[in-house]
């Protein structure tokens, strides 16, 4: 019953993924971090690889290893990531953006160890807006070029997770119900909700990040680069 991606069937594709976590610089041992795994990127890279894509994973903070042969790029900032993606994304066919990226970055980083001040108590850290790389990508990219993002929510899944795929020209969100499951960040195992631009959606049971993942390749493989 296993759902098996033709083999081969993203040969020739060039393909970036990104897993992990982002982590923002407040002072010299401190930032600003997720609870990101990096096992879903992972796994998508892993899987466009058997199906035949030179894949570069563009990597940030991950609690699992990355398989070998594939081509790992390793970024600590969502401005890092953002480079990274920018430079290889003309080159390739395809981003497949899995990686959990931080919103916010501090105003400033401090190139000392930040002190308390007792005369004062309490701290506000000032943050700022990161760039969205995938909708900047989606701004600028090329109709033969495809985009998938994912959606972790708590409430209203498909009206947030439809808002981003139109805002941020995807052509896949791959969203989940984060509310009230077991299936978390660090979890083997996900669920998620397929949307399509042209309204199709397709619920999938709880299952492996790897099924997870081959299902994502099939629907590039099969549905998103036909029509490219
Ligand atoms: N994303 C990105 N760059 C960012 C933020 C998010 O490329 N600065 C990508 C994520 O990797 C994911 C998709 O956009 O593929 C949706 O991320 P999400 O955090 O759900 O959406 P946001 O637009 O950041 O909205 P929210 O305010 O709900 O966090
Ligand atoms: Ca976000």
């Amino acid at each position: 019953e296993r759902l098996q991606p033709t083999p081969q069937s993203l040969a020739g594709k060039k393909i970036i993924v990104t897993a992990g976590g982002t982590r923002e610089r407040i002072d010299p041992v401190r930032y600003l971090t997720n609870d990101s795994s990096g096992k879903m990127g992972v796994a998508v890279a892993t899987a466009a690889q058997q199906a035949g894509a030179e894949v570069t994973l563009i990597a940030g903070s991950m609690k699992v290893t990355p398989p070998t042969g594939i081509n790992v790029i390793s970024v600590t900032s969502t401005n890092d990531m953002y480079e990274a993606v920018n430079e290889q994304f003309a080159s390739a066919d395809g981003l497949v953006m899995a990686a959990a990226v931080s919103d916010f970055r501090p105003a400033t980083s401090a190139d000392h160890k930040i002190k308390k001040d007792k005369d004062h108590p309490g701290m506000t850290l000032e943050l700022v807006e990161n760039p969205d790389i995938v909708a900047t990508m989606g701004a600028k990219k090329r109709a033969d070029q495809f985009l998938v993002g994912f959606a972790a929510e708590t409430n209203d899944l498909k009206q947030n997770a439809q808002k981003k795929l139109t805002a941020k020209h995807l052509d896949l969100m791959v969203a989940n119900d984060v509310s009230q499951s077991q299936i978390g960040f660090n979890s083997d195992d996900n669920q998620v909700t397929f949307m399509w631009p042209d309204g199709r959606q397709q619920q999938t049971p709880i299952e492996s990040k790897a099924k997870v993942a081959e299902e994502i390749v099939d629907i590039i493989a099969t549905d998103i680069l036909k029509e490219k």
